[in-house]
């Protein structure tokens, strides 16, 4: 842990400068800090292999890496939300994303985790966060794999920290298209570490991703086009 940290400080200097790197090394002390507070788990990368599931079910998974904290908060609140906001975290991990949305007042925190034993972390991780900080925020983890889920059309902000790979990314880009010809609205895909940011690109429901950059964390924001029709045509 130590020596990987070590070699990320030495990556950072490298291609951020001391300025940036220090700026870096602050968001992750202030991410040990969110646990020490909340008394939750929510630090530390987790192996596919360590999930609980099959070596077959995980084949097309990245690790749990938890995402940043300040950054998190800054992309989350530049977002344009009028009225009601329903984030779904796709592959939640231990939950961190979801506290940090209930941290911001969204209506409702929805993740779905398919590891066993993530998904439990998370459960925990919100009862305890729930203990120490006051919130109206309805939070919800489901056990899932989001290639078995049926999205409940509410959600205007889908979060996805390059979860997994392209296989699992195009039936999900298909999912959130489905769901806005069942019901027409206007959502935003928040998407870190935009691995497979191909399939969003090709689809005729989102215009041209921004991007945002804070702390060394790369954003694209995908926001959909208005409308029925753009989703029914892709
Ligand atoms: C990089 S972590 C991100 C965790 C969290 N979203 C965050 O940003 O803090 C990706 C997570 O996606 C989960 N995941 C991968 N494939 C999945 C699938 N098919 N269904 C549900 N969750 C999945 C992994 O178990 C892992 O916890």
């Amino acid at each position: 842990m130590i020596i990987e940290g070590l070699r990320c400080v030495r990556q950072s200097l490298r291609n951020e400068g001391l300025l940036a790197t220090l700026a870096i090394c602050g968001s992750r002390v202030v991410d040990v800090g969110f646990d020490l507070r909340y008394g939750t788990d929510t630090y530390g990368w987790v192996s596919p292999g360590h999930f609980g599931l099959d070596a077959e079910r995980v084949a097309n998974s990245e690790y749990y890496k938890p995402s940043h904290g300040g950054p998190l908060r800054q992309v989350l609140a530049s977002l344009d939300l009028p009225g009601r906001r329903v984030l779904f975290d796709i592959g939640c991990g231990k939950g961190r994303v979801l506290m940090i949305a209930a941290e911001l007042g969204f209506d409702i925190a929805r993740g779905i985790e398919f590891s066993p034993r993530l998904a439990v972390i998370a459960q925990k991780n919100l009862e305890r966060f729930a203990r120490r900080r006051q919130t109206a925020t309805r939070c919800e983890v489901i056990l899932d794999d989001i290639r078995a889920h049926t999205l409940r059309d509410d959600e205007n902000v889908f979060y996805l920290f390059n979860p997994f790979d392209g296989l699992v990314m195009s039936s999900v880009v298909q999912k959130i298209q489905e769901s806005l010809v069942r019901k027409p609205r206007q959502v935003h895909v928040v998407y870190r570490a935009p691995e497979q940011r191909r399939y969003l690109d090709g689809s005729s429901c989102f215009e041209s991703p921004i991007r945002f950059c804070s702390l060394g964390q790369e954003y694209l924001l995908y926001r959909s086009t208005l409308g029925p029709s753009a989703a029914s045509s892709s």
